[in-house]
């Protein structure tokens, strides 16, 4: 290897200067957070864009908080040691929560202070009316609940979310977990065509496959989608076994599959990939559903990941039966043994400043940076560098 040609081990930051200013997450956009089944009235307590949230279910709207209460800096999601006991909930007047160390009390709408139940209802620091706590915008759709961040006003769910998501016939089925890792390692992951044909090869829902799999992928051309929120390539199979030079043929065909004529091998896939990070995986893992997930920055070094599949259908029986699929077998055979090769992966990628040698396949890889760079909503961005010398 030489070390002189400039393309050679260059850090990631000197070609991707925005790119890496853009480590913690994009702010002003809708992010999925949790599934609608996990909030009730209890508070509960996620991380988003490193910003503490409480969310918590009111007569049944999900409402938002910043997650500390301005008191002496406690949660607000934080509950009490024996708080089953009669009378010990958070919520003790409709419409608010309070803090579970001395009761300042929240309104849930405007995240105003309107009580602090220990000092009495005739409380000062009540009474000076400015007092409070920052709320966030919540939408309830497709299961999920999604939380606006940044300073902006928000637009439209719809306008961040792909229409076939938030279709009315389309059954989700999702599972979000916090993982280690960066959310924009995890994006590339996802949008990296070579990883597939090799990382994957063993996968449990492969097993029976895998000997069909082609040695590498054909990239097609890359699109953007006429609205411009949507980057894209077609991607196909190669060969099934390809000479390299010096060493043999590669891969090794199982035994089974040396039986049969693989004339008829065929498959080609595309991965449109979305700000501010979210993957669409067509007809994956077969041609009756599609799987979506989202990489939402929880901090630098977490993300949750946010896996769904979707079938659309408007029989009632069919939509019980694509449920019943997940929870017993899809769930399991692709969203954790499939994917958890994914998030392994993620976890271990080296920390900045990385220093990588790009190939081929990567195109997609520069691609993607380049979209998420371009991000209209980023402001005080950093100049993009453009030379890639
Ligand atoms: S810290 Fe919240 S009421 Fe005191
Ligand atoms: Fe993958």
């Amino acid at each position: 290897m030489t070390r002189d040609d400039p393309t050679v081990g260059r850090p990631r930051h000197a070609t991707f200067t925005r790119y890496e200013a853009m480590r913690g997450g994009l702010p002003n956009y809708w992010y999925p957070v949790i599934p609608s089944r996990d909030v009730g009235s209890r508070p509960v307590g996620i991380r988003v864009l490193d910003q503490p949230i409480v969310l918590v279910r009111d007569t049944g709207a999900v409402h938002a908080l910043h997650d500390r209460c301005p008191h002496r800096g406690i949660p607000l999601s934080l509950g009490r040691r024996w708080e089953w006991m009669p009378g010990g909930g958070r919520r003790e007047f409709a419409g608010t929560l309070s803090c579970a160390y001395h009761g300042w009390t929240y309104d849930l709408e405007t995240g105003r202070l309107v009580a602090a139940l220990t000092d009495g209802p005739d409380s000062a620091i009540v009474e000076r009316g400015c007092i409070g706590v920052r709320t966030y915008p919540v939408e309830e759709r497709q299961g999920l609940i999604w939380v606006w961040v940044g300073d902006r006003e928000p637009v439209p769910l719809e306008e961040d979310v792909d229409p076939d998501f938030l279709r009315r016939d389309a059954v989700v089925c999702s599972w979000v977990r916090v993982m280690n890792g960066n959310w924009r390692d995890a994006a590339e992951n996802g949008y990296d065509p070579a990883h597939f044909f090799y990382l994957h090869r063993t996968a449990f829902g492969y097993l029976f496959s895998r000997g069909e799999w082609t040695a590498y992928p054909i990239v097609g051309e890359r699109r953007t989608s006429p609205d411009g929120k949507e980057i894209d390539f077609d991607f196909e199979g190669g060969p099934l076994e390809a000479e390299y030079p010096g060493l043999g043929s590669w891969p090794k065909r199982p035994r089974y599959t040396r039986l049969r004529s693989l004339d008829d091998v065929e498959g080609s896939g595309s991965t449109p990939f979305r700000l501010p990070g979210a993957l669409r995986v067509n007809r994956w893992p077969a041609d009756w559903l599609t799987h979506f997930e989202w990489y939402v920055p929880v901090d630098e070094t977490h993300y949750r990941y946010v896996q769904t599949f979707v079938h659309w259908t408007s029989n009632p029986l069919k939509r019980a039966a694509f449920r019943a699929w997940y929870r017993l077998w899809g769930r399991w055979i692709w969203h954790q043994n499939f994917n958890s090769q994914d998030f392994g992966i993620v976890a271990n990628m080296s920390k900045p400043p990385l220093e990588e040698i790009l190939f081929r396949p990567d195109s997609a890889v520069r691609q993607l940076r380049r979209f998420i760079e371009s991000d209209p909503r980023w402001d005080d961005a950093p100049p993009v560098v453009d030379e890639e010398g």
